[in-house]
């Protein structure tokens, strides 16, 4: 569904011109949808968000109660995480972390880290035993796995199975594990495997992923006669911005996660989606300012663009969206530009051919002043737009509840 909630259209359509762009997010759905999402998987399997999708710190906190943790993968990321949801466990990931970022984490008592190099693990054991002596923080060796049954072959955004900078390639898998297990870095302890390998992959794909993982993760610990206790999968839950009625089947996933434990009894499994947790709940609103002819096709000019909405840019998309027909009067002297034919492109402001928003949208009349709710605005929207470019105005922000469950922030 990508039409707006009905909350989300009364806000759209009811914000003064000057409030617009505007980023509606409903937080009653992202609960409902992070319920389903939590009782869908198997007791141990843990949940962890990937902040990176959207860290805007009302969906942080409205995640709180259905997920164990947040993984994040900046020292930014970590302040402002652990700020929004104190208390709340954290795993630190990400490539080419800084002395100055391990050792806040340290100081954090971050428990989780996914280390991503060699180099990386003896920085972590170095600056442990300096900054953190008391602790013994929990290592996940992130490794770029070669999947054999191409099962990365349809994701977009592919991290894994090919050369890449992230994770330790699984050559140095058992000098790594060695180096945790001989006495070398007693100050850290090897918690086991993580692996993000891709996104944007159904639950048939990611189950062999996860199985693949979990079945290379395990070979590599008895090489070395220890146990891992955990096992991270990653996140990469596709969100098809094409077929939006089409969902991730967490159903078919939790069960597939569920066979897989009961095969390996003390293993915990811990997954750690973005994209495929918040993008439903958001929509950025905003109103059409122009529409005219181009070379036989029809343009629609709204306020704002791909600088503040950088996805379908970004995944070579059209955003799906859903037009709101104003019903106020006209308020200027000139006179109202209009579609005259049955389909047109949204443009944004931006002096760029590619500041496109969706293509081809059927909308016979659309208007000046009529209004647009781009769906699927929650995740990888704002946090990853350029939005200085042309110094247009900021969108504002609106977090939307049910009366009686707080108000809008
Ligand atoms: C290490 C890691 N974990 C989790 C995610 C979340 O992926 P997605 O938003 O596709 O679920 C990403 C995304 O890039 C990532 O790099």
């Amino acid at each position: 569904m990508t039409a707006p909630t009905e909350q989300v259209r009364r806000r759209a359509l009811s914000l003064p011109f000057e409030e617009l762009p505007a980023y509606l997010y409903d937080v009653d759905a992202l609960r409902t949808h992070a319920a389903a999402v939590r009782s869908a998987l198997p007791e141990r399997a843990e949940l962890y968000y990937a902040a990176k999708a959207n860290p805007e710190p009302e969906i942080l906190a409205a995640l709180a109660p259905y997920v164990d943790g947040y993984e994040v993968s900046s020292g930014g990321e970590l302040a402002h995480v652990a700020k929004a949801v104190p208390g709340s466990a954290l795993a630190f990931g990400g490539p080419g972390k800084t002395p100055a970022e391990i050792t806040a984490a340290l100081e954090l008592g971050v428990a989780r880290f996914h280390v991503e190099s060699v180099y990386e693990l003896r920085m972590l054991a170095e600056l442990t035993a300096r900054v953190a002596p008391a602790s013994r923080p929990g290592v996940l060796l992130r490794f770029n796995l070669p999947l054999a049954d191409a099962s990365l072959r349809g994701s977009q955004l592919a991290m894994g199975g090919r050369p890449t900078p992230f994770g330790l390639d699984p050559a140095e898998a058992d000098t790594v594990v060695r180096l945790l297990t001989d006495g070398t870095y007693p100050q850290l302890e090897l918690l086991g495997v993580h692996a993000h390998l891709a996104s944007g992959l159904d639950a048939a794909e990611l189950l062999a992923s996860a199985e693949a993982v979990v079945a290379w993760s395990l070979g590599l610990a008895e090489r070395h006669g220890v146990r891992f206790r955990e096992v991270n999968v990653g996140g990469g839950m596709d969100v098809d911005y094409a077929r939006p009625e089409e969902r991730f089947d967490w159903a078919a996933y939790g069960a597939g996660l569920s066979r897989l434990l009961d095969r390996h009894p003390e293993l915990t499994l811990r997954i750690e989606p973005g994209r495929a947790l918040t993008a439903y709940c958001g929509w950025y609103a905003t109103e059409v300012l122009d529409v005219k002819p181009s070379h036989g096709e029809e343009f629609a000019v709204v306020r704002g663009g791909t600088h503040h909405l950088r996805t379908p840019a970004t995944k070579g998309h059209d955003q799906p969206c859903t037009v709101l027909r104003s019903d106020r009067p006209w308020p200027h002297p000139w006179p109202r530009s209009a579609a005259t034919g049955e389909r047109v492109t949204f443009a944004g402001q931006l002096c760029t051919p590619k500041d496109v928003l969706s293509r081809g949208v059927p909308a016979a009349g659309l208007r000046a002043g009529d209004r647009v709710a781009f769906a699927l605005a929650g995740a990888y929207a704002w946090n990853i737009s350029h939005h200085d470019f042309l110094m247009h105005p900021r969108p504002t922000f609106h977090f939307l509840r049910a009366e009686g469950h707080g108000a809008e922030a």
